[in-house]
């Protein structure tokens, strides 16, 4: 499949960084959003964005000419009239996601895929709402999609061969390392094995057996990781991390119940978005745009 033309459904942190990813990559680009609030923002997102990779020497073009791939609108059947891939990256609401896949299906030109960012929802599940299940598939990317390599492409009960595929090599021209996940399973991979443990950090620190800060230091100084456990926590959104947590545990994931997080989601400390979770972040940081 040629792929020229992707539609991205959705503003917020990710479609924007995914749609950015996108351009670079030489793509034709459809972002498209409810307002024109939430789309004028993200494209001044991707444009700090580009500005960094350009300032950094990480871009093969001007970034106006990356820019002027994207074309941001608020008409879902415009958006997608053209597309050869679709990649959903709205709100993790199952409502949401009904009410776009079922529009995108009507408006989307038959050949193409359909692929949602879901972190914690069934992909079957978001499948059944279109009349092509087949060509329905998760293509999970990583906060920031412009620096993150690893994307996870995952099989709904119903994906052929043909659209994994697809996806796999569309992840690669995008410059990322796709996964395979081969089971629509809760968590998929990585957010499947950080909740363990995120769960195994937050009980150290509640039993007081280590601080937030030593956990962390180990996180990054002995299991290699970029950022501690807290870190990533504050840097994800507690609270998102949270939802993913009983998204999976409303599936059969057994979780550990931690007081930390549940009272930091309470306090609105939600981490870098609010400048307060596990850590403090009195000045807008160097992610905070990310
Ligand atoms: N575009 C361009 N540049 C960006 C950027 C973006 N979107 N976001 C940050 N940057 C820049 C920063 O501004 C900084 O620039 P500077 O050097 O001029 O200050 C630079 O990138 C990064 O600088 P650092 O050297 O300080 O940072 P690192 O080398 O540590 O890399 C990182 C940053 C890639 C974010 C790294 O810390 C990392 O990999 N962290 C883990 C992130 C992670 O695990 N994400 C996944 C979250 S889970 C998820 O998304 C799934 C969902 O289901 C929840």
């Amino acid at each position: 499949m040629d792929v020229k033309t992707i539609a991205v459904m959705g503003a917020g942190t990710m479609g924007h960084g995914i749609a950015e990813v996108a351009a670079l990559a030489g793509f034709n680009v459809f972002l498209r959003d409810i307002n024109d609030q939430i789309l004028s923002r993200a494209m001044d997102n991707i444009k700090w964005s580009l500005q960094k990779l350009h300032e950094k020497g990480q871009l093969r073009e001007d970034p106006a000419q990356v820019l002027s791939r994207i074309r941001a609108t608020v008409d879902l059947a415009e958006a997608v009239k053209e597309a050869d891939f679709v990649i959903e990256a709205a709100f993790e609401d199952i409502d949401v996601k009904r009410q776009i896949f079922t529009e995108v299906d009507k408006h989307a030109p038959p050949h193409a895929i359909l692929s949602t960012n879901t972190s914690s929802l069934p992909i079957s599940e978001i499948a059944a709402f279109t009349s092509r299940p087949h060509a329905v598939i998760g293509m999970h990317f990583f906060n920031p999609p412009p620096l993150m390599k690893l994307v996870e492409i995952i099989m709904g009960n119903a994906t052929s061969r043909e659209t994994l595929g697809a996806a796999l090599d569309l992840a690669r021209r995008m410059g990322k390392e796709p996964v395979v996940v081969n089971k629509d399973v809760p968590g998929f991979i990585a957010n499947r094995v950080f909740l363990r443990l995120s769960d195994s950090a937050c009980l150290m620190v509640e039993r007081g057996e280590a601080s937030i800060e030593a956990i962390d230091s180990a996180a990054r100084y002995s299991l290699g990781f970029p950022m501690g456990v807290f870190e990533l926590l504050d840097f994800v959104g507690i609270d998102v991390m949270d939802f993913i947590a009983r998204a999976m545990a409303a599936r059969g994931v057994s979780r550990v119940p931690c007081k930390l997080i549940e009272d930091k989601v309470k306090a609105k400390e939600l981490g870098l978005k609010s400048g307060r979770g596990f850590y403090s972040y009195p000045a807008p940081g160097k992610y905070a745009r990310a």
